[in-house]
């Protein structure tokens, strides 16, 4: 079965998405281990609540990003990863990380990509008074949240929405679709080319 690396940075609520949906069956595959850059994140606690091995490594204790990166690689290793996916990781992917898991490395961003990437995906999409929003699932390449899209879904921005309700109703939609996503690649079902990802039927 697919084992799967976590890379997380708090809340780790899409984290808790893909452990249910793995759980219950829903997709083909298991999470191995979790690492977050941050020792306070909530999603540590999720993973251990489900026996998960949960692992804090701080760049701050490393040399340089490769260094912390061979880490991160040396863990998944152990844990016999072959996807790794990026839920709510707040920091640049490396070098390291991209020639290791290249094609095999997925994110989640609040917003539809190519619009509105980087930080504050919500914030940036209210302030430009888009009527759509939305979710991406995207294989990560080495660019700021440009790699080829696997799966989108639209939201709607409402007259009254704020911040926090925006994003509580893209964040609904994050659950639904990194499961799906990573659905897809356990069984099998994305093809890369160029730009593009094909799902066969
Ligand atoms: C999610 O909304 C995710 O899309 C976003 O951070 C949040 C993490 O929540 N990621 C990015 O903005 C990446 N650029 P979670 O920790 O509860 O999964």
């Amino acid at each position: 079965m697919l084992k799967i690396g976590v890379l997380i940075s708090g809340r780790g609520s899409n984290l808790q998405a893909i452990i249910d949906a793995c759980e219950k069956g829903e997709v083909p595959a298991q999470v191995a281990v979790v690492i977050s850059n941050k020792a306070d994140a909530y999603g540590l606690e999720r993973a251990k609540k489900h026996g998960i091995p949960a692992v804090v490594l701080e760049p701050k204790d490393f040399k340089d990003k490769d260094a912390y990166e061979k880490e991160i690689i040396g863990v998944f290793d152990k844990a016999g990863v072959g996807l790794v996916c990026l839920a709510g990781y707040m920091r640049i992917v490396g070098q390291e990380l991209l020639k290791k898991y290249q094609g095999k490395m997925i994110n989640i961003h609040p917003a539809l990509l190519p619009s509105f990437p980087g930080l504050h995906g919500q914030k940036q999409a209210l302030d430009y008074g888009v009527k759509v929003s939305g979710v991406t699932v995207h294989f990560v390449d080495e660019g700021c949240d440009t790699g080829p899209v696997i799966l989108q879904t639209a939201v709607p921005v409402l007259e009254n929405d704020t911040e926090g309700s925006l994003s509580d109703r893209i964040l609904e939609q994050e659950h639904k679709l990194y499961p799906m996503a990573v659905k897809l690649i356990a069984e099998g079902k994305l093809r890369i080319k160029g730009r593009k990802v094909q799902i066969l039927k």
